[in-house]
């Protein structure tokens, strides 16, 4: 089976899913695989997250799913147990990473400072989210700590779109690019499920033409 990270970065793009009711959660994965997207992050922003992340874990098997917003050991332990097959989280925490990866799994944390970077070296990881990626300075924030850290990747988060998305996945130092821009709150709820398939097709035909 090929590696979770390594999908990841071939597919470039972690759609930040928030899911409100659980029965859009299998059509709204299915629309996202329909347009090249087989991974996605359901966050732990609504308390269906964990049965949301078991239903696409079960009923869609081309689809990666993972967790995202996990801010706690808790959180992390029941969307894995639910059957994340990644965790993504908005900072550092260690006890975060150190459950997942005595889970066996992939964990994204959000990595701002050149510390927290440090710290996530130092627990051996060298994929980080960079988070609010917009605010924090974007690209040229991330080309400037890939000087001294010239091992990590970066996964932005945050003012990702269509419009800049090829700027991103152009940069060598960028792994991925999180993000709402084809899964928008209107889109899921209003089941726009065609929409967000357009959505991600446009994406992974920018992604492929710069990765191949
Ligand atoms: C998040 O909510 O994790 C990110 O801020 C998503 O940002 P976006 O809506 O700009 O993609």
């Amino acid at each position: 089976m090929t590696n979770v990270m390594d999908i990841i970065a071939q597919v470039g793009i972690v759609p930040v899913v928030k899911i409100n009711d659980v029965t859009k959660a299998v059509p709204l994965a299915n629309a996202l695989v329909a347009g090249g997207i087989n991974v996605a992050e359901i966050t732990f922003r609504t308390s269906c997250a964990a049965e949301a992340i078991a239903k696409v874990s079960t009923e869609c098997p081309d689809m990666v799913v993972g967790a995202g917003t996990v801010l706690n050991v808790a959180q992390a332990k029941q969307a894995i147990d639910a059957g994340a097959k990644f965790i993504v989280s908005p900072g550092y925490s260690r006890d975060v990473v150190k459950y997942c990866q005595s889970q066996g799994v992939a964990v994204l944390p959000g990595c701002i400072t050149p510390t927290e970077i440090m710290m996530a070296l130092e627990d051996g990881l060298n994929v980080v989210k960079f988070f609010p990626a917009k605010e924090f300075g974007g690209l040229p924030a991330m080309k400037a700590l890939s000087a001294p850290f010239a091992q990590v990747k970066f996964m932005p988060t945050g003012g990702v779109s269509l419009e800049n998305l090829a700027e991103f996945i152009s940069a060598k130092f960028i792994y991925a690019c999180g993000g709402t821009f084809m899964v928008k709150d209107t889109l899921i709820n209003e089941g726009k499920f065609d929409e967000i398939t357009k959505l991600s097709k446009l994406a992974t035909d920018i992604v492929k033409e710069i990765r191949g």
